[in-house]
């Protein structure tokens, strides 16, 4: 839904390796930014959300081999794994980029071109350790030995002494402009912790950058000098601007989207993203995006997920057991975002039966089916509001506020929180008004009570469609809310008297144990 009377909002995740099995730590970055991109577009904004797959560099090239295929085919078909991923998790992305695709080899030759001309690139030899698994060298500092004399780098894998030409950006000369920039704009980094982090190491001084390679052939090639080919992360990051039609810097897309207001990524690439990445685009006269937010890692028995250490969770196999909404839920709400955390079954289960089945759908449920039986299955009438009417629609009313600031910071556990003191009040509410008594004795009041709650709900499930879509929109159907009257626009609008309701059904089911205990 684009339109020059809405204001932009380009949200980017990383661009995933291709050659490793998707997992929830992947899932959960994406996750994030789709909710995000959710609640802007409901918000009136216009959203560009990109995602995708990086699958340049030496390991494809590797990878491809031993499974004794063409790197193209190769990554043709792992980038599947990835919109495979994105269909199970409901991602709303409005592209999904590879850098294996004409349009981004077109946008890494032309800010190399405007790198070259503006005098931040100049050839050199590289001689360093470099670790093949982690596409990266290290200083010698770095390593350690492991057996056989081999050299290790901080990640365990392998490292080796290569010499080779290669170009080289002159990150050194951005040391002073990178701490300026970060000054002149404090939410460029978040969490601020990091942010000090990433300052810390740019004043701890920069050295160049070598950014192409002649050891292999599975990237985009150096303009006028194919024997080189660029090396990954100026490859990688550039994906950003290719999406927004870069080199074509007069286009809608560009001038509308770029830059960026958020890159999302994982603590692990935050550097690459916060020095690396600005001073690329500064050198090649691009402003840099408005903020790069860095996220922990979701841990599981204590350490990062990774195909090597065989601690994987495949999202897929999370949504089959315990549902999609439930999920996405549940990977927002338990860990604080920016932090690290631990995601367990025991912790699932709990917020499957609690937050979701208990308090919200329970709710729903009991609202619902008091309306199907007592005011003959459509809107009751409201009444005049009493003390306690106004303080619980002004709560629910007062939430889109609060929303909107927690998602602006990328608080998606505050925002969830707030929701739920919402839930909590509204719960109360049912219990201190008590309807079921009032069927008798005053059923004005009864469903001026209903009302109440029915408009409360309707509030709850609007503003939460960006974390679970599929279960509010069930919840909304109920409502008998129409299609275009679930925008926060539709918050200032209210459920007709009158309207007939569908038979009321149960969005969250409670989680049994599949022993059969629970
Ligand atoms: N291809 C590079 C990124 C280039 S962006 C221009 C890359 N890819 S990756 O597939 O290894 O990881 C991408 C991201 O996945 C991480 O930055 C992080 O956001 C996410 N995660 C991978 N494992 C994770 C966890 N265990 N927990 C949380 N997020 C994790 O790096």
């Amino acid at each position: 839904m684009a339109g020059p009377d809405k204001t932009p909002y380009y949200v980017t995740t990383p661009i995933y390796y291709v050659n490793d099995v998707p997992h929830v730590g992947h899932a959960y970055t994406t996750l994030a930014c789709d909710v995000l991109a959710r609640f802007k577009r409901l918000d009136g904004f216009d959203v560009k959300f990109l995602t995708g797959t990086d699958e340049h560099g030496q390991k494809n090239e590797k990878a491809a081999r031993d499974a004794g295929m063409e790197p193209q085919a190769f990554v043709d078909k792992v980038s599947e794994n990835f919109r495979h991923l994105a269909k199970a998790m409901n991602y709303s992305n409005d592209d999904f980029i590879r850098t294996t695709e004409a349009r981004h080899k077109r946008a890494c030759q032309a800010i190399w071109k405007r790198l070259v001309e503006n005098d931040q690139i100049y050839l050199g030899t590289y001689a360093g350790w470099y670790a093949v698994r982690d596409e990266a060298y290290y200083g010698e500092e770095e390593l350690r030995d492991g057996p056989d004399g081999k050299k290790l780098a901080p990640s365990g894998a392998e490292a080796e002494w290569v010499e080779e030409p290669s170009y080289f950006f002159k990150l050194s000369e951005w040391q002073d402009r990178l701490l300026d920039f970060y000054e002149a704009n404090p939410d460029f980094i978040l969490p601020e912790t990091r942010r000090n982090e990433m300052a810390s190491f740019v004043k701890s001084g920069l050295r160049d950058l070598s950014v192409s390679r002649t050891t292999f052939k599975w990237g985009v090639p150096v303009p006028d000098d194919p024997g080189h080919v660029m090396y990954v992360w100026i490859d990688a990051l550039t994906n950003y601007i290719t999406a927004a039609g870069y080199p074509d810097v007069e286009s809608y897309e560009f001038t509308r989207y770029w830059p960026a207001n958020l890159h999302m990524v994982g603590k692990d690439i935050l550097r690459f993203h916060t020095i690396y990445w600005p001073a690329f685009l500064m050198g090649a006269g691009i402003a840099p995006p408005k903020r790069v937010f860095g996220h922990g890692w979701l841990l599981n028995r204590g350490e990062k997920m990774s195909k090597s250490i065989g601690n994987v969770l495949r999202a897929e196999d999370l949504v089959a057991r315990y549902g999609l909404d439930q999920v996405r839920y549940y990977l927002l709400r338990e860990v604080p975002f920016g932090a690290d955390g631990y995601i367990s079954h025991e912790t699932m289960v709990g917020r499957i039966n609690s937050d979701l089945a208990n308090d919200f759908g329970n709710l729903a449920q009991r609202v619902l089916s008091m309306i199907a039986k007592n005011c003959e299955g459509a809107v009751p009438q409201p009444g005049p509001l009493a003390p306690a009417d106004e303080a619980l629609l002004g709560q629910a009313r007062g939430l889109i506020r609060r929303l909107r600031e927690a998602y602006d910071s990328q608080s998606f556990h505050r925002a969830l929180e707030a929701t739920w003191e919402v839930v909590g009040a509204a719960n109360r509410y049912v219990d201190e008004q008590a309807p079921w008594a009032l069927r008798k004795s005053d059923p004005a009041r009864m469903a001026a009570v209903l009302y109440v709650l029915a408009e409360t709900v309707r509030h709850l499930a609007i503003m939460t469609q960006p974390v679970m879509p599929e279960a509010m929109a069930k919840m909304l159907d109920q409502l008998a809310v129409p299609a275009d009257r679930r925008d926060f626009a539709a918050l200032d609008s209210q459920l007709l008297p009158g309207t007939p309701l569908p038979k009321p059904q149960g969005v969250f089911p409670r989680y049994v144990e599949e022993t059969g205990e629970a």
